[in-house]
């Protein structure tokens, strides 16, 4: 169906079917596409444009949703997105664009969820777990059937949505570190839920220490470590919260050795999922990708995560994660033994140094070369190391947020 909307109600993955003013009037090369990023998604903001036309049957569905800093007035009613499925027999039918898109659209929806969540709880509200559930369903899902689709993309981060997106990158990488522990589906969600919720309690941290640049000082740190207090106690309150999931969240802050808060707890008497959830939290946070600031590379923070194995985390657990999310994770960048570079694409667990490759720049050309995509399982050609997107100067969040 074609709606015209305001502008200031455009969001990712939506699609814009026509801009509604000539084409000398605005800084795209076409009219119609897909909003795919954060910085097409700016310009459009700031084109002068007011109002344009969607076509919600290629884009998502947005209800005009859009929380600023302070707690807004509530807008009752459904939720901010249309739910995309990711059930078996749906993403059977469905192209590889298709179901990019919708990995696309499910980290959208889920980011919006978690804005509307959050806003609950800071008008006094409590957690609206039944509201959660569904699209955790869908995390567990697009990560049953394509893991390298969706951490890529939810490495991602603006500024402003990073808390939200963040937690719906950690309730999709406890998926897949589930998924290497071999843990039953039910027990799986749980973790996923307690992924998705881990840090509902910074809604009751003042914005002005949340969204402070500089460093926080004690009193503020103080503040800001108390989050961990107001997610157990917020999600304790809640029926349908399973004793996985608070555990999880409530102890995502704990640390092997016994140096983290807010219980200083020590090896096995922290769960097992507070364990998990812990690794994947430190791991989404140093690896984020920031609008103009790279994250880590996937590579040298698996490198971190085996330092602080046997300190900060289970060693064991260490071990099974780096396993889980490969040698060369999706998203990464390595040069290959043909000296051209290529972002790891899709990660098989049984073949870690074999992963397909899009391959995009030659490094003797020193040049952007079009984009060929390689199943090293069926190729000669092999990955000598791992690479610095900045070293190269090629835009880690642009390819992340591609399609191959
Ligand atoms: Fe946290």
């Amino acid at each position: 169906m074609i709606k015209k909307i305001p502008v200031s109600q455009l969001a990712l993955g939506m699609h814009i079917h026509d801009l509604d003013c000539g084409w000398l009037d605005h800084p795209f090369a076409r009219n119609h596409f897909t909003i795919d990023d954060e910085a097409t998604l700016n310009r459009l903001r700031e084109s002068g444009i007011e109002e344009v036309f969607v076509d919600t049957d290629k884009g998502m569905v947005v209800k005009a949703i859009k929380v600023p800093d302070a707690a807004p007035a509530r807008d009752a009613g459904e939720p901010a997105c249309e739910p995309s499925s990711f059930a078996p027999e749906i993403v059977a039918g469905l192209s590889s664009v298709g179901k990019f898109n919708r990995v696309k659209n499910l980290c959208a929806s889920a980011n919006y969820l978690m804005q509307d969540v959050m806003r609950d709880v800071r008008l006094g509200e409590q957690v609206d777990v039944g509201k959660c559930e569904p699209v955790v369903d869908n995390i567990l899902d697009a990560m049953f059937s394509f893991p390298s689709a969706m951490l890529p993309l939810a490495q991602v981060k603006s500024r402003d949505e990073y808390t939200f997106q963040h937690s719906v990158s950690v309730a999709a990488l406890a998926v897949a570190f589930g998924r290497v522990l071999n843990l039953p589906r039910d027990e799986i969600r749980e973790l996923a839920l307690g992924g998705l919720l881990h840090d509902v309690g910074k809604a009751r941290v003042p914005g002005r220490i949340l969204n402070k640049p500089g460093k926080l000082d004690e009193a503020e740190f103080a503040v800001m470590k108390n989050h961990v207090v107001s997610t157990a106690e917020l999600l304790g309150n809640v029926k349908g919260v399973s004793e996985i999931a608070l555990n999880a969240a409530a102890q995502h802050h704990e640390r092997y050795d016994g140096t983290g808060y807010p219980h200083g707890l020590k090896g096995d008497e922290i769960s097992l999922h507070g364990q998990m959830l812990a690794i994947v939290d430190v791991y989404d946070a140093i690896t984020s990708i920031r609008v103009y600031h790279n994250g880590m590379p996937p590579t040298e923070a698996l490198r971190k995560l085996f330092e602080w194995g046997g300190s900060h985390f289970n060693p064991r657990l260490v071990e099974a994660f780096i396993k889980g999310i490969g040698i060369y994770p999706a998203g990464s960048l390595v040069r290959m033994e043909s000296d051209r570079l290529g972002i790891v694409r899709e990660v098989m667990p049984d073949r870690l140094l074999q992963p397909v490759v899009q391959i995009i720049f030659d490094c003797k050309k020193l040049k952007h070369i079009s984009p060929e995509t390689v199943d090293l399982f069926s190729s000669d050609d092999r990955i000598k190391s791992h690479e610095s997107f900045e070293k190269w100067g090629i835009d880690q969040a642009r390819w992340a947020t591609a399609h191959i």
